[in-house]
């Protein structure tokens, strides 16, 4: 449809009409009358009929029949024609699932994750979906918060490559979104990631500077990559709830972001007003998230119950309503969905891309690629001649999925024991209670092996939102089997299923090697088999830190400078520092074993100096003096030595990743420029400042010193 076309369908429309289209309401209620699904969460009642016949977007369902079914009923009854949008979240694939998004950041390339996103596009698109709620791009500190899984980890520079590598993957990056594409949705907007004390939908507080710094990057990268909508936070920002948060919508989003898509309220979240004490009753929630910017309002029925009336004691601007039903619009066409409501939809398409062969191959290489390797004393990877007792309550467990999976399989998912055949197999201990017997049966299993891998961990029961948890160790059942499995003497392998940083000061001393799995999708337990044998190499780094202690918690790599920072090995008071613990983490962000070993030599810089419009290069040589090939992730960090305000210790400016042979050497280099080195001042300026600056270049964000390469930025 042309513009002009979509104009003169909105006159047509009549305000019930519009105020529909600002409402998204769950797949449940639009199939009440076939087969009585009752609606899941808060909302208790269904709305009236003929408020579903004139809705705008419906929430979380997916399947051709159903889709279909959905469209033509509601296409039926709808006076204008309007189809319905269909949404739903698709973080880590459709029906072929990948490793949870933690994971996937800890692959170190945007490219696989821009792949994955569009074998998870085409699958939801085959399935009738038309938008997905993806990617969210909020910086994450606190593992204690369960969304974490959620997200690419604590670095803005990262979390600004994968959102916008996410958003091109799902909508393609042509101009026009494909029939085999869907419309990405960043949320939440914004610095949800920072919720205290890591407990789900509480408070943000935080300076507009800072937000600005860390958490606006990676939203910003996603617009830029285009996507065609935003979900508002949960949490205030600067006081106000981001669903009532003009400033934010209307003041940063819209004007000074330039955004024109559809804004879109996270779930129940403009009712949420009156719950956060800044509306007195539904109706005035409604009317101030409308005037703040909110343009659909997912599942809380505020706007299908008050926006009518608002409109018609002029309580609200028609023409704010018109706006946002224009943009509704807009999306609609965008995806094509007036020339044809079901977007080349087919049953036989939909058979042909759900969980197609090559979409599950991709998923066991990146699920290979998202493993990180913690500790390795000489056992991995394991010797094939060996017999292996495997134990452990995940190791025959099918939760590999994570929590967003909703459209995934998991009766069908293979477990560790179903791709481990040949090895001695026992539960040992249920995921968070001891068992006498089963504790017995696998002390018999492994004293009859050579080798012992342990499958530990946390369910996505414990993991995802509203599960928030004060304690981020492992269960202590699992504890005590590990500690039995090291008292045997022989070799012990933990892997890690969990979808967190988990505290593993109690697991490390007694496991010889580590390896951190996550939930690492419908081809996960094929993809640690193929690590743990050494079929692949392990190459994935962490992109968030693992705490010593949940004391620790914030703990990530790009803090900002203290005044008395504490001098390496110092064992004095009067320093930032605990006195029970180092303030180092136990893992820390960067890091990631393989099984080859490599050198860093020859740090050079082009010249020691830079102006605003030079350029220079720094460069390293990698070498691998191993025996087998391997891939590493070269990381580039630079500090900012004097800054106007107090800057990081250290930031994340680039990075690569490279595959070497037994004894290859690759010289990596890094272009450094004006551009990089700037900030937010205090006066909100985006600017760099003439002085020193520090760089490193390594393979971990703790950096050898001595590799240190220094230069001066002259600003004139
Ligand atoms: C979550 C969102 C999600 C939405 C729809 C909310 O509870 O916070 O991230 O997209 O539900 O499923």
């Amino acid at each position: 449809m042309k513009q002009e076309q979509l104009e003169q369908l909105l006159l047509k429309m009549s305000v019930k009409e519009k105020v529909g289209q600002l409402t998204q309401f769950a797949g449940a209620f639009y199939m009440k009358h076939d087969d009585g699904t009752p609606v899941t969460g808060r909302i208790e009642f269904p709305v009236e009929d003929d408020m579903l016949d004139v809705s705008g977007s419906v929430l979380g369902i997916a399947g051709f029949e159903k889709v279909k079914a959905i469209q033509e009923n509601h296409l039926h009854r709808s006076r204008l024609g309007i189809p319905l949008l269909f949404m739903a979240d698709v973080i880590n694939g459709f029906q072929t699932i990948f490793p949870i998004p933690l994971g996937l950041g800890a692959t170190w390339e945007p490219s696989l994750i821009e792949k994955l996103q569009a074998v998870a596009s085409k699958e939801a698109s085959s399935a009738g979906l038309h938008v997905s709620f993806a990617p969210m791009a909020d910086l994450v500190r606190d593992p204690r918060w369960g969304r974490v899984m959620e997200s690419t980890g604590e670095d803005p520079y990262l979390n600004e490559r994968f959102a916008a590598a996410t958003v091109s993957g799902l909508q393609g990056r042509s101009e026009t979104i494909s029939n085999d594409h869907i419309g990405a949705c960043v949320k939440h907007f914004a610095a949800y990631g920072l919720s205290e004390g890591g407990r789900d939908y509480n408070t943000v507080d935080l300076s507009e500077r800072e937000l600005r710094e860390m958490h606006m990057p990676a939203y910003k990268a996603a617009l830029q990559a285009g996507a065609k909508l935003v979900m508002t936070a949960f949490n205030t920002v600067n006081g106000m709830p981001a669903s009532g948060n003009a400033p934010l919508l209307r003041g940063m989003l819209r004007d000074e972001l330039d955004f024109e898509g559809v804004v879109i309220s996270d779930f129940d979240a403009v009712e949420e007003l009156v719950a956060h004490g800044v509306a007195e009753n539904e109706s005035v929630a409604a009317q101030k998230a409308l005037q703040a910017g909110v343009d659909i309002d997912m599942m809380s029925l505020s706007y299908a119950r008050s926006l009518s009336s608002l409109v018609e004691q002029n309580l609200i601007d028609a023409s704010l309503l018109d706006e946002a039903v224009l943009r509704v619009l807009e999306l609609k066409n965008e995806l094509g969905l007036f020339e044809d409501p079901y977007r080349g939809m087919s049953v036989t398409n939909e058979q042909a891309v759900l969980n197609a062969a090559e979409h599950r191959k991709l998923a066991c290489e990146v699920a290979e690629k998202s493993m990180v390797l913690l500790k390795n004393q000489n056992v991995l990877p394991l010797e094939r001649n060996r017999s292996i007792a495997l134990v452990g309550p995940y190791a025959d467990n099918p939760d590999l999925l994570g929590e967003w999976s909703i459209f995934g399989n998991m009766e069908e998912t293979k477990t560790l024991k179903d791709r481990l055949p040949d090895a001695r197999y026992a539960q040992g201990s249920a995921l968070y209670h001891r068992e006498e017997t089963l504790l017995l049966e696998a002390l018999d299993v492994m004293a009859q092996a050579d080798v012992i891998v342990l499958a530990l961990g946390e369910g996505r029961d414990r993991s995802g939102e509203a599960r928030s948890r004060a304690s981020i160790t492992l269960a202590p059942c699992q504890i005590e089997l590990l500690k039995k499995a090291h008292e045997t003497g022989k070799p012990v392998v933990v892997t890690l299923f969990n979808a967190r940083p988990i505290d593993l000061t109690d697991v490390e001393p007694y496991a010889d090697a580590i390896l951190e799995c996550w939930h690492p999708g419908s081809e996960g337990a094929q993809a640690v088999v193929n690590v743990l044998f050494g079929k692949t190499n392990p190459s994935g780094k962490l992109t968030m830190s693992f705490p010593r202690a949940t004391g620790q918690i914030p703990v990530y790599y790009n803090a900002y400078k203290t005044g008395r920072p504490l001098p390496e090995g110092s064992e004095e008071r009067f320093y930032s520092r605990y006195i029970d613990i180092p303030n180092e983490p136990l893992y820390p962000f960067g890091f990631g074993l393989s099984y080859a070993a490599f050198t860093y030599s020859n740090r050079r810089i082009s010249q020691s100096e830079l102006n605003p419009s030079s350029t220079l290069i720094v460069s390293v040589d990698v070498t691998n003096t191993s025996l087998v090939a391997g891939e590493e992730v070269v990381q580039l960090y630079i500090q900012d030595v004097v800054g106007e305000v107090v800057r990081p210790v250290k930031e994340l400016k680039g990075f690569e990743k490279i595959s070497l042979l037994p004894n290859e050497t690759k010289t990596v280099s890094f272009e450094i420029d004006s551009e990089m080195l700037r900030y937010h001042h205090s006066d909100l300026s985006y600017a760099s400042d003439p002085g020193l600056f520090h760089v490193w270049m390594d393979g971990s964000s703790v950096c050898e010193d001595e590799g240190k390469l220094t230069f001066t930025f002259h600003t004139s």
